[in-house]
This record gives C-alpha cells, sequence and structure tokens, in this order.
C-alpha cells in the first residue's frame, strides 16, 4: 500500500464517519509564536478546541504537513525525521473516548489489516489532578485487548499538550505496533525504546485547558484530537524496516545516489539526513508563508538544514551545487497533494542555490580550520568558544554545526563562550557603526533613541503587511535618520509605503508604555519576542514589548512611551542587494 493510497484511505474512512476535510495548513504557525513551526495537526485548532465554532463542523480530519527539531540529532536512524506528514481526525466537541477508540480500532484493523495481536495500547494511569483512565480502558477491553496487551503510565507518555505553554491538552491512548521482536526484559513494553514496540497513533482526549499559572481546568467541550504519522504508518504496513526504505523516499535516495555517484548502502546515516533535510527545507521553502535562510527563527533552522546537506554532501566527494536537483525531485514527488511547492518551485531553488552557494564559497576552508581547531582541542576535550565564534564568523559554520563535528572527535565546544564573543561582536558591531556616523561619539543621544524604537515599530509593521518572512536584515542608526533592510523579492508598492506609515503613526499617536524585561532567550522565543537565535544557552536577554504591537530583544535603548517619537516618515524605500530592500526613515515633525 503506497503513502498515496494511506492517505486517501484516511481521509476517505473519515469522511465517511462524518468528518469533514480540511487542508494542511501552512508549517509557519499563524498568530502563534510558542512554536517555530507546526508540529502538529491540532496546532492551527487550538482556537476551536477551546470553544470557537468551527465554520466547518464539530468533526475534521486533515493530512497536515509538520517539522519538529526536537530529535534533529536522532536523524540519521532508520525512524527520526524532522518533517512529516500527520493524518488527524479531531471531535471538536462532539464524540468523544469510545467512538475515537472504536474508529481508530476499525481502521487500523479492517482498512489497514493490521492483525489484532500486533497491536498493544496506552493510557494514562492518573495523577493527584487527573483520574486514571477507566473508560479507555474499558473500551480497549470491549475491543478484545487483555490486560497484557494495555499499559498504564503517567504523564511522561499518556499526556499529551499543550503545544506551547497553554492550551488545550490531555490524557491520551497511544496505539502500538508490535513487531514482534523478542522483550528485551521483563520490564519491556511499549514504553521501551528497543524497538519492539512502535508507536502508530496517537488519541489524545483534550478536555483540559492548561493555564498561564500552571493549573489544569477543565474545558467546557470535551474533545479528541489523534495524529498518525504517515512515514510511520507505510512504513509499518509495508513490513519496511526504516521510513526511509518506504516509496517517499526512493526517489530521493536515488538522486542523492546519482549525484554523489555513492550507494545508500553503507551511506545511510548520511543519504538519510541529507534526504530528510532537504525535504524539510523544500516544505519551509515551498510555503506559502515561506522564509527564507537566516540568522533567526525558523530562518536559521532553514539555514542549519542546508548547510548541514552542503557539510554531508561534501564528505560524500560532490564539490558542486547539487542540492537544487535533490529538491527537484521532492517537488516533483510532491506537487500532486501540495500544489503550492509548484508554484513556489522557482523560489525555492533560487533561494537553496543562493544558500547552497554563499556556503560553500566557504565550506572548504572551514572544514579544513574546523578540523584544525578540533584536533589541536582534543588534548584539552573542549573546543573554544572564541574558535566557535571564529568558525561561524568568517565560514558562516552555525554553531550545531561545528558542536556536531567536534562531537564526531568527542570534543565538547564552549557554547557559553561562543555566546559571550557573538555578544561582545554585536556590542562590537554597534559601537562601530556609531562611530562611523557619528565622528567617534558612541553614546546614545535622544535622537538615536528615538530611532531605535521606530525601528522596532517599523519591523512590525512591515510584518503586519508582508507577512512573518520579514525580519531584520541589517540596521544602521545615526542622529538623523534610521536604515532598515529586510528581505522582500519586489519594490514597495506607494500604498504599502503609505500603510506601513500610517500604522507606525497610529501607534505613535495611542502613546503607549515601552516596557523592557529580562529573561532568558527560551523564555523571551516563549513570548514571541523577534530576536537573535543564536544566543540562547540560558542568556539573559532584553525584550521591549510596545502595546501588543512589538516584542523584540534588544539591547536599547529605547524611550518610555510611544508618544515621544512624535511622527514616523518613510523617506526613501530602495533595493540594497538581490532580494533585500532598505527603508531610510525619520522620526519627529519634518
Ligand atoms: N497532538 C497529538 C500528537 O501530536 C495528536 O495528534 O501526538
Amino acid at each position: 500500500m503506497t503513502a498515496n493510497e494511506l492517505r486517501t484511505m484516511f481521509i476517505d474512512y473519515f469522511k465517511t464517519k462524518g468528518h469533514t476535510q480540511i487542508p494542511s495548513s501552512s508549517l509557519i504557525p499563524e498568530n502563534d509564536a510558542s512554536v517555530l513551526f507546526t508540529t502538529a495537526g491540532m496546532h492551527p485548532l487550538v482556537p476551536y478546541l477551546l470553544g470557537e465554532k468551527h465554520p466547518a463542523g464539530q468533526r475534521l480530519c486533515n493530512c497536515q504537513k509538520c517539522i519538529r527539531t526536537g530529535d534533529i540529532d536522532e536523524v540519521g536512524d532508520a525512524s527520526h525525521l524532522t518533517f512529516f506528514e500527520m493524518l488527524g481526525n479531531w471531535s471538536l466537541g462532539d464524540y468523544f473516548k469510545e467512538e475515537s477508540i472504536r474508529m481508530s480500532y476499525e481502521f487500523l484493523t479492517k482498512h489497514l489489516s493490521i492483525p489484532h495481536e500486533k497491536i498493544a495500547v496506552t493510557l494514562f494511569k492518573g495523577n493527584k489532578n487527573i483520574p486514571k483512565d477507566v473508560e479507555g480502558y474499558e473500551v480497549w477491553k470491549s475491543l478484545g485487548f487483555g490486560d497484557d496487551k494495555i499499559f498504564f503510565y503517567g504523564e511522561h507518555e499518556n499526556w499529551w499538550g499543550p503545544a506551547g505553554l497553554t492550551g488545550p491538552c490531555g490524557p491520551d491512548t497511544e496505539i502500538f505496533y508490535d513487531s514482534g521482536q523478542e522483550k528485551c526484559g521483563p520490564d519491556c513494553g511499549p514504553a521501551c525504546r528497543c524497538g519492539k514496540y512502535v508507536e502508530i497513533w496517537n488519541n489524545v482526549f483534550m478536555a483540559y485547558n492548561k493555564t498561564a499559572d500552571g493549573r489544569y481546568e477543565p474545558l467546557a467541550q470535551k474533545n479528541v484530537d489523534t495524529g498518525m504519522g504517515l512515514e510511520r504508518i507505510t512504513c509499518v504496513v509495508n513490513h519496511k524496516k526504516s521510513v526511509y526504505d518506504t516509496e517517499l523516499f526512493t526517489k530521493i535516495i536515488e538522486k542523492i545516489e546519482e549525484v554523489t555517484g555513492k550507494r545508500y548502502e553503507g551511506n545511510e546515516k548520511m543519504f538519510r539526513i541529507i534526504a530528510d533535510h532537504t525535504r524539510a527545507s523544500v516544505f519551509i521553502l515551498g510555503d506559502d508563508k515561506a522564509v527564507t535562510p537566516s540568522n533567526v527563527d525558523q530562518g536559521y533552522i532553514l539555514r542549519r538544514f542546508i548547510r548541514r546537506v552542503c557539510r554531508y554532501l561534501r564528505q560524500l566527494g560532490v564539490d558542486k551545487n547539487v542540492i537544487q536537483e535533490i529538491a527537484c525531485v521532492v517537488v516533483d514527488e510532491y506537487k500532486g497533494i501540495y500544489c503550492e511547492l509548484e508554484k513556489n518551485r522557482e523560489f525555492v531553488i533560487r533561494e537553496i542555490i543562493k544558500e547552497e552557494e554563499t556556503f560553500n564559497k566557504t565550506i572548504s576552508s572551514g572544514i579544513k580550520i574546523a578540523n584544525k581547531y578540533i584536533e589541536e582541542a582534543r588534548v584539552r576535550g573542549t573546543l573554544e568558544g572564541a574558535m566557535a565564534f571564529k568558525l561561524y564568523d568568517t565560514f558562516g559554520f552555525p554553531l550545531e554545526l561545528t558542536m556536531e563535528i567536534a562531537n564526531e572527535q568527542n570534543v565538547k565546544v564552549d557554547v557559553e563562550g561562543f555566546n559571550q564573543k557573538y555578544v561582545e561582536h554585536q556590542e562590537k558591531s554597534r559601537a562601530g557603526a556609531e562611530q562611523k556616523f557619528k565622528g567617534g561619539l558612541a553614546d546614545h543621544t535622544e535622537e538615536t533613541t528615538r530611532l531605535h524604537t521606530a525601528t522596532h515599530l517599523l519591523q512590525a509593521a512591515l510584518r503586519k503587511v508582508f507577512g512573518e518572512t520579514i525580519y531584520q536584515k541589517g540596521s544602521n542608526i545615526t542622529a538623523e535618520r534610521l536604515r532598515f533592510d529586510f528581505p522582500l523579492e519586489r519594490k514597495m508598492t506607494e500604498e504599502e509605503i503609505k500603510e506601513v506609515e500610517s500604522m507606525v503613526n497610529e501607534v505613535i499617536e495611542k502613546e503607549l508604555e515601552i516596557t523592557c524585561e529580562e529573561m532568558t532567550v527560551d523564555e523571551a522565543k516563549e513570548k514571541g519576542a523577534l530576536g537573535v537565535f543564536e544566543a540562547k544557552y540560558g542568556e539573559k536577554v532584553k525584550v521591549y514589548t510596545i502595546g501588543d504591537f512589538s516584542k523584540e530583544i534588544c539591547g536599547g535603548p529605547h524611550v518610555k512611551n510611544t508618544k515621544e517619537l512624535q511622527a514616523f516618515k518613510i523617506i526613501k524605500e530602495e533595493s540594497s542587494s538581490s532580494g533585500i530592500r532598505r527603508i531610510k526613515a525619520v522620526v519627529g515633525i519634518q
């Protein structure tokens, strides 16, 4: 059974059960800064799980594009992926445990013909707040499952969500496929990672809302949220050993063999990383809300994917740009299901080539220097932060890539030291820029302070007009004006310039207070602050908030109230380099 057939069967089955198919949402979450990418089908449904009426009804199903980067270091083994498709069905306050479990069971055994004996399930054993899932247990029992096939676990295994810090969540029942492998010990069960049990489907009974103060309050409506990884179920149904052995990857792997001249057998780890990361990059760039490679947020993950692929291709002996060829195969394989990939094909290919070219220019010398540094660091066991920073700054090596290369030689990287160098460097370049423009005075005048704040407002307004692909590519402030560079493939129209100006002026007129809080970068990101992604290891940063209009990590300084800006005007909009626009703007009554 092919993945395409499976996808269709799943949707058709749930349609016969009264569900409406909804389209896959963007990989870049809308109005939700708690995660960088859509990680599950329920993500775009949060407001509806909390009680809002969904226009398509109370029973929904779909196949959702997802990216999870938590296990990026595991990619290369038989089962881990960063990008995957999730099949899901939902009840928004309609059916609950019994119907949900019965439908899952019927689909797996009757439609996918998985034998009853190959299935084992887990349930929530309860804790001080939430009782043991006896109801779920009774349903599985009635389907012929004995106590040897039903396992109870705690929050770690059988509680799902919320996806961010707050939101809908609940106990779940997970369905596993028993591979037939011997138990690895007397305690071996679905929670064991030995490989005997493969998780195939998760049914979450979302009846709680986690509040900001950490309480679990019962939701007015009881929901069901299920998710089944398409690659995983295709692998199981076709008795394959690895998701990479399913037909979803056949053509991609053949292409990698062609461009490298090497065989998959014997090079599995590198081939899988190349295949997975290229597929993920194509889906990020091919999304209608695409981001481009950068040093922040989703753009940074994308950059890491592409640069990691470059490195492994090098290791396989390739010394020219070939990722776009692999990317084309991904587009061809998926364009029938995700038509945005075909629509955005040129953009995907152009961005991949751009990133690959930039990195390939320095990668050879970078790898040589990295190996030299790491070789020297072996006796000490740690690579100094300054060295990792040099590789980042001079050769474009993301910190994680250096860590990975070092790790292969059992060398650690001083991440703290790297962060310190990073911050010092930022301060130096800021001081340098100010010196250049202000004849040596590196202080913050009232005027530059106002322009700093205006820059935040400008970035927020641009993101509201053009979407979240906009980010600060470069910024420079003199006593007279601000300058802001951002990615956009075309000139802004007069109307767009006016719209951005009026948005900023409205905020100025609203006389909003600017507040500053200190927190770790992780906390800042959880709160949805824009900012530098690299300095993320526990280091404290300042987050400046302007009403609900803007939230950014920044060293400051800023004005106390937006009214101090008086007025905002864009004086120039021009090209800065290919794909990058530059705005010059002023504040004050002109
Ligand atoms: N949200 C649940 C999960 O991701 C079910 O889809 O496992």
